[in-house]
């Protein structure tokens, strides 16, 4: 498999694993991604910036030579004192979704941290180059969590390769070798993967989360509201039902996490429950990718098994 280089970064395999809020990529997951020779993402959105530094220098220490990044919501309240808390602690990369900001490219390039936005469109990706990043995620509509578009990943990438000379990562319904083939024969110079990662030993989510991701089928993964203003892919639970038909939980206790909040229900609530093993009453965010997930292997055994993919669909011996 190529390598996938960042700015001044380079992993030893084209594969990023997503981050995944809250609490669902930690330093567990991230660091084992990283030592294994992806890119592992800690999750900041929902944790403290002490907390998310305390994440950043563990997965460092699973991975002394690995590339650690931290994804952040743009849309999160205490967002620059995150990342602050990110690059102070060390971090390679950052990941930056759910919004746009242009402070973050100063930020970066003071900290020596590589900036790289999640973008929807060749609009965001051109303008996201001008300010300095140092690669894009181009995340389709089959991605888990919170969507900036509804095109696919494959009809948008032509469009942001042509727009941009710098690295783009594809993301969304990304699931096995032959996912990772088809992506690097069009042109991306990576990809990223969150469900896949969800069903990982390793993994901080509860293990009735992690048997949701495995038993799901294409019908269960549906789109769902979410008080951030944009639609999100979830597997379909009583509180996927409730919410499609407006029939809203009472939110307990504002905690004001978000710069805009529609605040129909509290998500940040929703995603935590799910977290500790209430899926019932939390939200299980999943791609469609989830559908082809069948098992829960360790991440070193996960991306073993992603190269051979790869090596048996491009027709070289495993
Ligand atoms: C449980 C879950 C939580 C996620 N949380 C975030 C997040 O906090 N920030 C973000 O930018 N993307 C988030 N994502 C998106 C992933 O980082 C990744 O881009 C996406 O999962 C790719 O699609 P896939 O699940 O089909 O592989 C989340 C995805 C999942 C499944």
């Amino acid at each position: 498999m190529p390598t996938l280089t960042i700015g001044s970064r380079t992993a030893r395999l084209p594969i990023v694993q997503g981050g995944m809020a809250v609490r669902i990529s930690l330093s567990p997951l991230a660091g084992a991604v990283a030592k294994a020779g992806g890119v592992g993402i800690i999750a900041g959105s929902g944790l403290t910036p002490d907390e998310l530094a305390a994440e950043v220098r563990a997965a460092r220490e699973i991975a002394p030579d690995g590339v650690v990044g931290v994804n952040i919501m743009v849309a999160v309240r205490i967002f620059k004192d995150l990342v602050h808390a990110a690059t102070d602690a060390g971090v390679d990369v950052l990941v930056a979704g759910a919004g746009f900001s242009r402070d973050m490219f100063s930020w970066c390039r003071e900290a020596g941290v590589e900036c790289v936005p999640i973008v929807g469109s060749a609009r965001v990706a051109r303008l996201s180059e001008k300010f300095g990043a140092s690669a894009v995620v181009v995340e389709g509509c089959d991605a888990g969590g919170h969507l900036g578009t509804d095109r696919h990943v494959d009809d948008l990438l032509p469009e942001i390769l042509e727009a941009v000379d710098i690295p783009v990562i594809a993301a969304g319904g990304i699931a096995n070798g032959a996912d990772i083939k088809r992506m690097l024969d069009a042109g991306a110079a990576g990809v990223q993967m969150g469900s896949r990662f969800v069903a990982t030993q390793e993994c901080s989510a509860s293990d009735a989360f992690k048997r949701m991701h495995v038993e799901a089928t294409d019908q269960d993964i549906v789109l769902t509201k979410s008080p951030v203003g944009l639609p999100g892919r979830a597997i379909v639970n009583p509180l996927t039902e409730r919410l499609a038909v407006g029939d809203y939980p009472r939110i307990e206790r504002c905690k004001s996490c978000l710069k805009e909040c529609g605040k129909e229900y509290c998500i940040m609530d929703a995603l935590e429950r799910s977290q500790r093993g209430d899926v019932t009453a939390g939200l299980v965010f999943a791609g469609t990718s989830a559908a082809k997930i069948h098992d829960i292997p360790t991440v070193q055994v996960l991306m073993d098994r992603l190269v051979a993919e790869w090596r048996a669909a491009s027709g070289e011996e495993s």
